[in-house]
């Protein structure tokens, strides 16, 4: 875990590893792990990998996804019979491995990552599992997205690159899904499944009574509550809710997640 930042009247947890629909940090973090034990299990070697970026990497390894995040996108994916993935924001490959054993041996993982390092420790995982079903390409999302015309359209889209680009990332999915387009990226009924989406709960508590206001997330991010990546957040929910071509489901767990099914 990591370490506790404390201000002189308050503790306050890394926002990501504090459980906070429960009436505290130790039920939550029991209640979580119980839910976890009482999910279907997914491969070792991806519990393993998690495990091992969290070790060689402390720095950054709070970019995956928890295990129990994974469990649910395997679960959705599976339920919706995605074959076809489009991932936004690789890091080292980790959700790239739950999306590549959701899809299947026929199916397909694409993932975008700005960082030739990162990309590099994806590939490299990808092939120390056997996983032939995922590549990463490397450039910035931003420009990468409107080029792609994929032969068949993606099932699901996850986004979980830099949050000041995610209205930019769901206004090309919705301009490049329409009824009828050619070489559309995301399938009618298709899923674009947006991550931190409620940003330490900033998205729809900025005010005093949100303790993270105080949490130290480091020089580039002062007063992060009142952020470039917040304002888009909520930017982001407004296009999802007013667009008229979603049904959604904004799951407050984790860093809260917008689940959203394209309609046309
Ligand atoms: C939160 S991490 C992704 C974690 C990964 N999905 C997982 O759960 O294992 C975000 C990643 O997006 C990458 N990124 C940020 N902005 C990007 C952009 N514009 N284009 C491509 N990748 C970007 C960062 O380098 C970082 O590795």
């Amino acid at each position: 875990m990591p370490a506790l930042t404390t201000t002189p009247t308050t503790q306050v947890l890394y926002p990501k590893e504090c459980v906070a629909l429960y009436p505290n940090e130790i039920v939550g973090e029991r209640v979580s792990k119980y839910a976890e034990v009482h999910s279907s299990c997914i491969p070792k070697h991806i519990i393993n990998y998690h495990a091992h970026v969290s070790k060689t990497l402390p720095e950054t390894a709070k970019y995956m996804i928890s295990i129990s995040q994974a469990q649910m996108m395997v679960f959705l994916s599976k339920t919706v019979g995605a074959k076809r993935i489009l991932e936004i924001g690789a890091y080292v490959g980790l959700s790239s491995l739950a999306w590549s054993h959701a899809v299947g041996s026929e199916g397909k993982v694409t993932a975008l990552e700005f960082e030739p390092h990162f990309a590099k420790l994806a590939e490299e995982a990808f092939e120390a599992n056997g996983v032939r079903n995922a590549k990463v390409l490397v450039g910035d999302a931003l420009e990468i997205l409107p080029t792609l015309t994929p032969t068949e359209p993606y099932d699901i889209i996850f986004i979980d690159a830099q949050k000041s680009g995610y209205p930019a990332y769901l206004s090309t999915i919705l301009n490049s899904s329409k009824p009828g387009a050619p070489n559309r990226l995301l399938r009618k009924g298709g899923l674009v499944i947006g991550d931190n989406i409620l940003r330490c709960g900033f998205v729809a508590d900025d005010s005093e009574d949100n303790p993270w206001r105080t949490y130290d997330f480091g020089p580039h991010r002062k007063e992060y509550w009142k952020s470039q990546d917040v304002m888009s957040l909520k930017k982001y929910n407004e296009i999802v809710s007013e667009s008229g071509r979603f049904e959604n489901w904004l799951c407050p767990l984790w860093d809260g997640v917008n689940i959203a099914r394209l309609l046309d």
